[in-house]
């Protein structure tokens, strides 16, 4: 495993990390989701994400639960949660957002579920149009001085509400937000590339990246149809289904299809291939994987040597066949 600064901050994680979305809670139970937690650990992954709309809670539970068994020493690994969509089906207008009382609830739920003191990294899942921005800074600078959070961030915000809440903190010598969360992969580049590249430098920015597969695209799984025990085949996830399969604007599979064929003529698996080109960029901090086997997790494991094997040529001709 290679370990990657956070941004500007001292924080060491994994290069490939480890999710729970759709997954814990929901497709895995709780002895495949223990199994592939030892599985990531044992190949050298510190850093473990869930948030707590993750199947309401569920997701946590589960995670904090095989943590707590696995027995792992609490300060060799990370985790984190992320604060605004709620953590119920129909949340309260209290119960979600990032208002200073919902971000507080969130933080304290999330400690109990994930069963831990504290919080590595904590997220504002989305931005919040009915929360002044400078309210969740001082929330969020709160529960770090408490020693309930260690490094707080966002996930999907403008750019310019990053840079207003680093003004916001600045001006109040509170602590800032040290890393994003953002998609990344071949058929979704724009914000990291380019709409992110000013802050990197500006304001020390890290990325913990999500869907490195987009939801498994990218391992060519899609390229004939659903499979019926595929995330993509899940009944309440139709919405994602037809977000990623049915914008003919997008063209993903056709996209998806020509990845898949420089894959094969590279002589290598798609999978590890499209989370190789997530890690050549610098400025992505770590890539986190999601799968739903121990398998599928060892064989995106090999993107690591990948992307030490491969050149400028080769991510150049994989942008090509995917653009
Ligand atoms: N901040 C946010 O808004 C946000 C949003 C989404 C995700 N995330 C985080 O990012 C993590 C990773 O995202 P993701 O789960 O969408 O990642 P992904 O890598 O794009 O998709 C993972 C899914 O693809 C399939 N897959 C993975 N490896 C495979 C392989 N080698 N062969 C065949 N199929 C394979 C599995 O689904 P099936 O086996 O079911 O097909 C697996 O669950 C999440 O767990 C979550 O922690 C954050």
């Amino acid at each position: 495993m290679q370990y990657r600064r956070l941004g500007a901050s001292g924080l060491q994680l994994s290069a490939l990390s480890f999710g729970a979305w759709v997954t814990f809670g929901n497709q895995v139970g709780r002895g495949e989701a223990r199994e592939l937690l030892a599985a990531a650990w044992d190949h050298g992954i510190n850093f473990f994400d869930n948030a707590e709309t993750y199947a309401n809670g569920e997701a946590e539970r589960v995670m904090g639960d095989a943590l707590a068994d696995l027995r792992l020493p609490r300060d060799s690994w990370c985790v984190s949660s992320k604060v605004y969509f709620g953590a119920v089906d129909r949340p309260a207008p209290t119960q979600r957002g990032l208002s200073r009382k919902h971000v507080h609830d969130a933080c304290h739920e999330a400690l109990r579920r994930l069963r831990v003191d504290y919080l590595d990294l904590f997220f504002c899942h989305r931005p919040d149009p009915d929360t002044p921005i400078a309210e969740t800074v001082w929330a969020m600078d709160t529960l770090v001085r408490q020693g309930k959070v260690l490094y707080w961030g966002t996930s999907e915000w403008p750019a310019q509400a990053i840079r207003e809440a680093h003004k916001v903190a600045r001006a109040h010598h509170l602590v800032a937000p040290t890393m994003e969360q953002p998609q990344y992969n071949l058929l979704h580049r724009e914000r990291v590339e380019l709409e992110y590249a000013p802050l990197y430098s500006e304001l020390g920015l890290g990325t913990t990246i999500w869907s490195p597969l987009a939801s498994g695209l990218l391992t060519g799984k899609y390229n004939k149809g659903v499979p019926v025990d595929s995330r993509l085949a899940q009944g309440s996830y139709a919405w994602l289904r037809d977000a990623l399969l049915s914008d003919p604007e997008a063209k993903r599979v056709e996209r998806a299809q020509r990845f898949t064929k420089v894959a094969e003529e590279l002589g290598v698996a798609p999978a590890p291939l499209a989370i190789a080109w997530c890690l050549h960029n610098p400025h992505v901090s770590t890539v986190m994987l999601g799968a739903t086997k121990v398998a599928q997790l060892l064989q995106n494991l090999e993107a690591l040597d990948l992307a030490e094997r491969f050149d400028d040529a080769t991510w150049s001709r994989l942008e090509a066949a995917t653009s």
